[in-house]
């Protein structure tokens, strides 16, 4: 995207100057943050991030670059030939960056700007230090799109929450959160965010909601916005909120950190605040001082892959936690230490959730089954049951907070609901055409929504299982989308 960016810069200077033809450099001087900057992050950073460099060069600051790695300095300003730099990017042996293995070289226009750069002294932009954390900097820089008025393909719903009075359901949409009436199913307001999507949404006591969510790959993010703001506009009966910069609707910013936040979870009491994600990072907040003051109090690194899922107790003294590693894990949050391991999926686990009564931790994942084991420490965590499952991977595990019941969702189209005492199935609600990504219950735990990946919201009665209502949660897309296979 950015490199895209750097190259239609190079065009559009092209057409400006005549004299000079595509793949050379453009003739006015190149700017490092906006034209050098995003080619090494795109095609450098992930093998020179900060963390561990390739060749100990950590190409994320200049400072760093300007150090070398195992070599000098690897820029020499104003001489492009002599820069080490330039002879790695069009080297055509083992010397080579990006490394042969990996595919192909730069392409010449890059290497070009990357050349007049160091032609032209090598300098940086002015508010730019040695130290400026580039990563961060390009990401100040990025502006979100507006959301748009009438989608042209439905999209996916990976995150829901019921207002906490129960009257509408809060969906992920594309840089924007869609509201729905939950009585009419119609669209009632749009809260345009800075993150392409939601992966997670839960209400706080206080009324305000959390997101967890990002851009894959580019960032993450947990933000409180709060959706009762004065909107910024009305359109035919929609209000439009600006969540991206009114401080009145994005009412405060919890986190940034460099990848996907994929789960949310909040205590019993409300207190206690855990978000994990692409990162392998939980982070764990303390909101007793109301959300403006929300203290950070641990950032927990126990899993070696994403994070896909958290739970608290019900004392909130013990979090659960589900990854791509293939494992789920049981952190205690007094003594911050990890208590269990459970391994028995052997395959991503993308869902826990931890029983009343403080003895179960039940998790499922792309194994297609769940699984309850022993979450008292003194027996390590051994397998319970291998429940029944899905005919697919089971991509959301819901505990219902007033009943023993288990809620899954699906790669197989299907939600099912389970007793979570006797491990027998209680329900299977059919209807969705497509992999059924999000779930979510209202206030009373009486209604159900999930939410498909071809766009559908569909809301069932509990425990039966009726269907209630459903709706293609995309504005301007019209009801029910064609089956995917
Ligand atoms: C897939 C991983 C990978 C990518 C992507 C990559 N590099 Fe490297 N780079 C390496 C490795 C490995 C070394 C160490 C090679 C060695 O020591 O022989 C290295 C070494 C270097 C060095 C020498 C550092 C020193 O002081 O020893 C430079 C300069 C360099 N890379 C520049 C770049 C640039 C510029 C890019 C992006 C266009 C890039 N690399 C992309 C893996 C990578």
């Amino acid at each position: 995207m950015t490199s895209r960016i750097a190259a239609a810069v190079i065009v559009a200077l092209s057409i400006l100057n005549p004299g000079s033809s595509q793949g050379q450099a453009p003739k006015t001087p190149v700017s490092f943050i906006r034209d050098v900057a995003p080619i090494f992050k795109e095609n450098c950073f992930g093998c020179h991030g900060a963390k561990n460099p390739k060749g100990k060069l950590d190409m994320t600051k200049i400072e760093a670059l300007r150090k070398g790695g195992t070599k000098d300095d690897p820029i020499v300003p104003g001489k492009a030939d002599e820069s080490h730099l330039v002879d790695v990017l069009k080297a055509t042996d083992a010397s080579r960056m990006p490394p042969r293995e990996t595919g192909d070289p730069l392409a010449a226009a890059k290497i070009a700007v990357i050349e007049q750069w160091i032609a032209e002294g090598a300098k940086i932009d002015g508010g730019l230090t040695p130290s400026t954390d580039l990563v961060k900097e390009l990401r100040r820089r990025w502006t979100p799109p507006s959301p748009l008025q009438r989608y042209a393909f439905p999209v996916q719903i990976t995150a829901q929450a019921f207002s906490p009075d129960g009257k509408k359901l809060v969906v992920s949409g594309h840089h924007e959160l869609t509201i729905w009436d939950v009585e009419t199913g119609k669209l009632t307001a749009r809260l345009s965010t800075r993150s392409r999507r939601a992966m997670a949404l839960l209400f706080l006591p206080d009324g305000n909601l959390v997101y967890g969510g990002g851009r894959p790959g580019e960032e993450g993010e947990v933000a409180i916005y709060n959706i009762k703001a004065a909107p910024s506009k009305t359109e035919e009966g929609i209000a439009w909120l600006n969540g991206v910069d009114d401080p009145k609707v994005l009412v405060k910013k919890l986190l940034e950190t460099d990848d996907e936040v994929q789960c949310l979870a909040l205590s019993p009491d409300g207190k206690k605040l855990a978000a994990g994600g692409c990162d392998r990072m939980i982070h764990l907040w303390d909101l007793t001082p109301g959300i403006a003051n929300a203290k950070l109090e641990q950032s927990i690194e126990n899993h070696a892959d994403w994070v896909f899922s958290v739970a608290f107790s019900a004392d909130g003294k013990r979090l659960g936690s589900a990854s791509r590693d293939k494992t789920a894990k049981l952190w205690d949050i007094t003594a911050k230490e990890s208590l269990l391991t459970f391994p028995d999926h052997q395959a991503p686990v993308f869902g826990v959730a931890l029983k009343a009564d403080g003895k179960v931790g039940f998790s499922a994942g792309d194994d297609r089954q769940i699984r309850s084991w022993n979450i008292t420490t003194d027996q390590g965590a051994k397998q319970v049951k291998a429940m029944a499952g899905h005919g697919g991977p089971i991509l959301k595990l819901l505990q219902h907070p007033k009943q023993p019941w288990l809620i899954t969702a699906a790669a197989d189209n299907t939600v099912r609901l389970w007793n979570a005492d006797t491990a027998a199935a209680m329900k299977t609600l059919s209807g969705h055409t497509d992999h059924v990504l999000s779930i979510a219950l209202n206030p009373e735990g009486a209604i159900l929504a999930s939410g498909s990946y071809n766009g559908e919201v569909r809301l069932w009665k509990l425990p039966e299982g009726t269907p209630v209502r459903d709706f293609a949660a995309s504005p301007g897309q019209m009801v029910a989308t064609k089956p995917k296979k």
